[in-house]
């Protein structure tokens, strides 16, 4: 059962307070990538267009821990960018919950500050929706909660995995550390027809299967003599990786068998990247992956940073099914986890 939509609810002449997942990368000061600002503005904009009387927005922004994150992680950029996109007198982008240390703690009292006269709550952050913190957790409890209109999106299509699935479903998991992954996989990988791993993770999984189903490894892989974006390289087996040399990332041969996998599958989920792709000699599997994803005429959906980062960088963003917003929390709802954000909005 999905969380009551905002869409049900009567919010005119009300003050509404939303909580968006506004926590978007930064460079000098700047927002360096603006994908969860877009995604949070539809229901930003239904609010008003349905004579809301103030839209007051919060999120976190980073993890500010010292005095100086205060400066770093101020609100301002996020700000400036939220009014820019909606030039709307009645919205108001609240300083980042974070520096309230009471946020992280759900503590009643900082919920309490943020319903202040509110009339009603509305969540749309899905990105922090594994996270029971006074602004998705504490503030359902004190007003009237609503579900937003991308948190709505990101249930049905993330949904969709755990459900009857059209066939073949391939899972393609990659990334450096195999426990963030973990869960996910032993809760979908059995029921996938293909799990293709790459990445760092491939060794672990290589040197220490933690899995009951048979993972598709890769065959070869682009070895570098140091970790460096310039190291000399070469092509060599995955299991014969010469003395001292890194795989960081996955071979021509694995390049191709992965992409046929992914061709011929009816339903996608891809989630970390093959190699360390931020460094163009190691980018090929990742981008070959991304490609692969975006050719596929299935049901396709990509979760997690860099890969979705990746799907941008490769310019295929437009030709997958679902990119979801959340990283974390994607990952636990595909673990079978229930989300307490979620949970906290009635039915
Ligand atoms: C994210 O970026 O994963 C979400 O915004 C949650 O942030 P957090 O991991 O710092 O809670
Ligand atoms: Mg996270």
């Amino acid at each position: 059962m999905l969380p009551r939509s905002v869409d049900t609810a009567d919010v005119e002449g009300k003050v509404v307070l939303v909580r968006s997942d506004l926590n978007v990368p930064l460079e000098d000061g700047r927002v360096a990538d603006d994908t969860r600002i877009q995604a949070s503005l539809p229901t930003l904009r239904l609010l008003l267009e349905r004579g809301a009387r103030r839209v007051r927005v919060c999120s976190h922004l980073g993890r500010p821990k010292t005095d100086e994150d205060r400066a770093k992680y101020a609100m301002a950029p996020v700000r400036e960018a939220v009014n820019a996109a909606l030039g709307d007198e009645r919205v108001e982008v609240l300083e980042n919950t974070r520096f309230n240390p009471g946020e992280t703690k759900n503590d009643p009292d900082f919920a309490r500050e943020l319903a202040d006269g509110c009339d009603l709550y509305v969540d749309d952050a899905f990105g922090s929706a594994h996270r029971a913190h006074s602004s998705t957790v504490g503030v359902a409890e004190l007003l009237p909660a609503y579900a937003g209109l991308l948190l709505l999106e990101e249930l049905r299509n993330l949904g969709r995995l755990l459900g009857d699935v059209e066939r073949p479903f391939v899972i393609v998991s990659g990334g450096a550390k195999v426990e963030d992954k973990i869960g996910v996989l032993q809760n979908l990988g059995d029921r996938a027809d293909a799990v293709l791993i790459g990445g760092k993770m491939a060794e672990d999984v290589r040197t220490d299967n933690p899995f009951t189903f048979e993972a598709i490894l890769p065959v070869d892989v682009v070895a570098a003599k140091e970790f460096a974006a310039d190291a000399e390289t070469q092509v060599t087996p995955f299991d014969a990786l010469p003395d001292g040399w890194l795989g960081l990332d996955v071979g021509p041969e694995t390049r191709d068998e992965f992409a046929r996998r992914i061709a011929g599958a009816r339903t996608v989920f891809w989630n970390g990247p093959m190699g360390v792709f931020e460094w163009p000699a190691f980018a090929a599997g990742t981008v070959a992956v991304a490609e692969a994803v975006a050719a596929c005429d299935g049901f396709t959906v990509v979760g997690g940073g860099d890969s979705v980062r990746a799907v941008h960088e490769a310019g295929v963003a437009e030709r997958i099914s679902w990119i979801s917003t959340g990283g974390g929390a994607s990952l636990e709802l595909l673990e079978g986890k229930e989300l307490p954000g979620v949970k906290a909005i009635p039915e």
